[in-house]
C-alpha cells in the first residue's frame, strides 16, 4: 500500500515509521521545514525510545521518506492519514479543528484519484463527516471516502503500542474504504490483534470515552490518596488491594501529582464540551477536570508545608519535569503548575530532566538546568521528585541528604518510602497518599 501521513508529531511520525515497517510505502509530510530537514538528515525531532533505529531501517529500505510537498506525497497514495494536532481551543474547551480542516482542504486540492482520507487525530464526534464535506466542497470531482482511525499509542512506549495494540479501531462507511484499511492493517490482522470496524461516530466516541475513563481512574486514586493521608492509610497498599480485583485492574492506579500530557487534559475538556453541546452533560468527566486541577494545587500546599510556609529564599532541586518518563513532551505537565509556583514564591530552582530541557527551557523561565541530580541538590533546602524517570529511582539518598542545606524530600511519585528517607538522614519527607514526617 502507498500511504501519505500528514503531520510528523508524536502520532504521525510513529505511525508513519511503523506502517513503513509493515512493508508499506510511506511518505510523511509536515509543514514545519525545520522538522522535515531534521528527518531528512536522519534525526528524530521528538524523543521516543527506539524510533531512531526503526526510522533509519525503513529509510534505508526505501519505504519511508519525508517531504514538505503534500502533492508529491499524495501522488498514487491509497490512503492519506491526517495526524495533525487538535489542541484545546482558547476560551471554550472545544478541540481546535483548524489544522484538521486545513489538512482536509489541502488533500482535496492535491488528490486526483480515489483515496481514503483517514483521520488519526483525536477529533470530536461528527468531525469525519465535516472532513467529508470539506473535501467534497474543495474538489467536487474527487472520488474518495473518509475513515476514522483514532490512535491509542502512549508516548514512551509508542512503537510497542502501535505494533502490538490492544485493539485497532476503524470507522468507515463503505466496503471500499474498509478494504483499504484492512490491507493497511493486514500485518496486525494476521497476528490476531483485535480490529474493531464500526461507524464513524462510534470510532470517534471510542477514543474520547477511553481517554476520559483512564483520566477518571487516575483522578479517582488521586482523590483516594488525599483521603489516605488524612486517615493514616497507605495509597500504595490500597491501589494494590484494589488493582488485584480483575474487574478493576492495576493499571492507572498510581497516585501522583495529577495527570498531564498531550491527551488527557485536552480530551477530557473536549468530551465535556461535546456533552454540554448535546445537552447530555458528562458530569463525571467535568468533575475529573476540576479535581485534577485541585490535585495539582494540592501539591503546592504540600511543598509549602515542607518549606515551613514560604518558598522565599529556599533552594529547591526538581527531578523530572516532563509529564511522564521516557518522553520529552511537556504539554500540560504538572511541572508547569508547580515549578512556576516555586519560582513565583521566591525559590531558587534547579531542574534535572533526561529529555525535558529542549522543550522546558522556554516553558520554565527562571530555573537553572543541571545534568546531574547530585549537583542539583547541593546546598538545597528541598528535593522535589516530579517525574519517575528510571535514573531517579535508585539515587544514593544518603549522599543527597548530606549534601543538602536542609534535607527535605517531596516524593510526588512515591518511588521512595518514609523509612528510606529517614534512614538516609532526611529531616522531612512527604509523598502522595501516605503519612510523611517532619511536616
Ligand atoms: N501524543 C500522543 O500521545 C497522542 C496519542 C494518541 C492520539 N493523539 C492525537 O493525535 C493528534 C496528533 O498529536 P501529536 O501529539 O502527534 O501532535 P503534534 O503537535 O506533536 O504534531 C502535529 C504535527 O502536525 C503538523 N501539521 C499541522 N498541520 C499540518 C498540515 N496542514 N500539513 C502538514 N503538517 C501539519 C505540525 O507541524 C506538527 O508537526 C492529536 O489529535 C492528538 O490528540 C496523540
Amino acid at each position: 500500500m502507498k500511504i501519505a501521513m500528514i503531520g510528523t508529531g508524536y502520532v504521525g511520525l510513529v505511525s508513519g515509521v511503523c506502517f513503513s515497517d509493515f512493508g508499506h510505502e510511506v511518505v510523511c509530510v509536515d509543514k514545519d521545514p525545520r522538522k522535515i530537514e531534521m528527518l531528512e538528515r536522519g534525526e528524530v525531532p521528538i524523543y521516543e525510545p527506539g524510533l531512531d533505529t526503526l526510522m533509519a531501517k525503513n529509510v534505508e529500505a526505501g519505504r519511508l521518506s519525508f517531504t514538505l510537498d503534500l502533492n508529491a506525497a499524495i501522488d498514487g497514495a491509497d490512503a492519506v492519514f491526517i495526524a495533525v494536532g487538535t489542541p484545546t481551543r482558547r476560551g471554550d474547551g472545544h478541540a481546535d479543528l483548524t489544522y484538521v480542516m486545513a489538512a482536509a482542504e489541502e488533500i482535496a486540492r492535491a488528490a486526483d484519484h480515489y483515496v481514503v482520507v483517514v483521520t488519526k487525530s483525536t477529533v470530536p464526534v461528527g468531525t469525519n463527516r465535516k472532513v467529508q464535506e470539506v473535501v467534497a466542497a474543495a474538489n467536487p470531482e474527487l472520488d474518495f471516502d473518509v475513515a476514522s482511525n483514532p490512535e491509542f499509542l502512549r508516548e514512551g512506549a509508542a512503537i510497542d503500542d502501535f505494533m502490538k495494540p490492544d485493539r485497532v479501531v476503524v470507522g468507515v462507511e463503505s466496503d471500499r474504504a474498509a478494504k483499504v484499511m484492512e490491507d493497511i492493517y493486514r500485518p496486525l490482522y494476521l497476528r490476531d490483534f483485535p480490529i474493531i470496524t464500526t461507524d464513524l461516530e462510534s470510532a470517534e466516541m471510542i477514543k474520547y470515552a477511553a481517554n476520559a475513563f483512564l483520566a477518571t481512574k487516575i483522578t479517582f486514586i488521586n482523590e483516594i490518596a488525599a483521603l489516605c493521608e488524612k486517615v493514616g492509610a497507605d495509597v500504595k497498599q490500597v491501589s494494590k488491594g484494589m488493582g488485584l480485583d480483575g474487574r478493576i485492574g492495576n493499571k492507572f492506579l498510581h497516585a501522583g501529582p495529577g495527570y498531564g500530557g498531550s491527551c488527557f487534559p485536552k480530551d477530557t475538556k473536549a468530551l465535556a464540551r461535546i456533552g454540554q453541546d448535546h445537552a447530555s452533560p458528562v458530569s463525571i468527566v467535568e468533575t475529573v477536570i476540576k479535581v485534577n486541577e485541585e490535585t495539582k494545587r494540592r501539591m503546592i500546599d504540600k511543598l509549602l508545608d515542607l518549606c515551613g510556609g514560604s518558598f522565599n529564599g529556599k533552594r529547591v532541586a526538581v527531578l523530572g519535569v516532563t509529564f511522564k518518563p521516557n518522553t520529552d513532551d511537556m504539554r500540560d505537565a504538572p511541572a508547569l503548575t508547580i515549578v512556576p509556583a516555586l519560582v513565583g514564591g521566591g525559590a531558587q530552582v534547579s531542574v534535572v530532566d533526561p529529555q525535558g530541557r529542549r522543550e522546558g527551557e522556554a516553558l520554565l523561565p527562571g530555573v537553572r538546568w543541571e545534568d546531574d541530580p547530585y549537583a542539583a541538590v547541593e546546598g538545597a533546602d528541598l528535593l522535589l521528585i516530579l517525574t519517575e524517570w528510571n535514573e531517579f529511582r535508585a539515587l544514593d539518598l544518603g549522599r543527597i541528604a548530606s549534601s543538602m542545606a536542609t534535607a527535605r524530600l517531596a516524593d510526588l511519585r512515591n518511588i521512595y518510602s518514609s523509612s528510606d528517607a529517614e534512614a538516609a538522614g532526611f529531616v522531612a519527607y512527604d509523598s502522595i497518599g501516605r503519612v510523611g514526617y517532619g511536616l
